[in-house]
């Protein structure tokens, strides 16, 4: 199998290393516009083949749209991360323009690729994306947009930090749009090994996490001044993983809904189950009065972002 990872950033270089070193695909490809950049990563990737054991191959590209021919998944990265201060809607004008032609001229090449959609703001990224390759004549279900995977992640390490347990043991999930004001971190539904987490952490505290959560991206920025990429790498690897793996896995991601959660024509995160299909069945959970307000305010937030896409 193949992967396209369109950008060679941060985030992009660190999920082409996860993929290789997981060996789940025979080949990626990491394309860039800047001149160079993706060879040089590529080569310095191939160059850890040998300590990390892994025959996956990385190819690096310039901008040559040939060599991702024939990918099966391709995920997209490119466009500018956000600075300290900054929120992902933010980056909207610049980006926006950067993934219709990158997912155009991806599809010309691969017209059955299934697209994981990373560049920010990612809701609004995935619902363009959604329109240029519907255009092109592709199912909804192939398009996914990669937030709830990290965003998740987040909430699992905050929990633990708030109980003392262990991560893996956390369950938690985000969903909603991947903002700061717009992600729900489900508190409710936790569980520390099937225990609800309200067992362990009092209203307050869960409160925190939830907050903590929702600003995770933002205090990295903060501290680095630029956006994470060690755990935004590794979410998307975990989505692809679940696709060429053709895994079954429930992760919340940023799909298309058509009245699923009392919202149509928007991309939002919502549990999903993954598969060789791209995104096969989304999960209705029972939501209470008040997540579902919260669904719903997101929603409105997002839309009020897509109607930039008109302008
Ligand atoms: P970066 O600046 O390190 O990398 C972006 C790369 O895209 C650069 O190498 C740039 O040359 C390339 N690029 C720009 N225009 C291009 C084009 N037309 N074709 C091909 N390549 C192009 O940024 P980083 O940190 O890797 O972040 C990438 C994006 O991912 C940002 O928009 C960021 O906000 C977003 N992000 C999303 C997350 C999520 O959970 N959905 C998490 C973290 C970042």
């Amino acid at each position: 199998m193949k992967v396209t990872v369109v950008g060679a950033g941060a985030v992009g270089a660190t999920t082409a290393d996860n993929i290789a070193r997981k060996q789940i695909v025979d080949e990626v490809v990491l394309l860039d516009i800047k001149q160079g950049v993706a060879e040089g990563k590529a080569m310095d990737l191939m160059q850890t083949a040998s300590l990390e054991g892994f025959d996956t191959r990385i190819i690096g590209s310039t901008n040559d749209y040939t060599k991702t021919a024939k990918s099966d998944v391709v995920v997209i990265t490119s466009g500018l991360p956000r600075k300290p201060g900054m929120t992902r809607e933010e980056l909207i004008g610049i980006n926006a323009g950067i993934v219709k032609g990158v997912v155009t001229q991806i599809l010309e090449q691969s017209p059955k690729a299934i697209l994981l959609i990373v560049s920010n703001p990612m809701d609004t990224m995935t619902y363009l994306a959604l329109q240029v390759a519907q255009s092109m004549g592709v199912n909804k279900k192939r398009v996914i947009g990669m937030g709830g995977a990290l965003d998740s992640s987040r909430f699992r390490y905050f929990l633990s930090q708030a109980t003392g347990f262990a991560q893996n043991d956390i369950h938690g999930q985000v969903i909603g749009g991947h903002g700061d004001t717009t992600m729900i971190p489900l508190t409710r539904l936790a569980t520390v090994n099937s225990i609800p987490v309200s067992r362990f952490l009092g209203k307050e505290e869960l409160a925190k996490v939830a907050a903590d959560t929702m600003v995770g991206g933002a205090t990295l920025t903060g501290l680095l001044g630029t956006s994470a990429w060690y755990a935004p790498g590794i979410a998307a690897c975990s989505v692809v993983e679940a696709i060429v793996r053709d895994e079954k896995r429930i992760i919340p991601s940023c799909v298309y809904l058509n009245g699923e959660y009392g919202q149509k024509d928007i991309c939002l995160g919502v549990p999903v189950v993954l598969g060789r299909n791209g995104w096969e069945k989304i999960i209705n959970l029972r939501l209470s009065q008040e997540e579902q307000a919260a669904f719903s305010k997101s929603a409105d937030a997002v839309r009020n972002m897509n109607s930039v896409l008109a302008t």
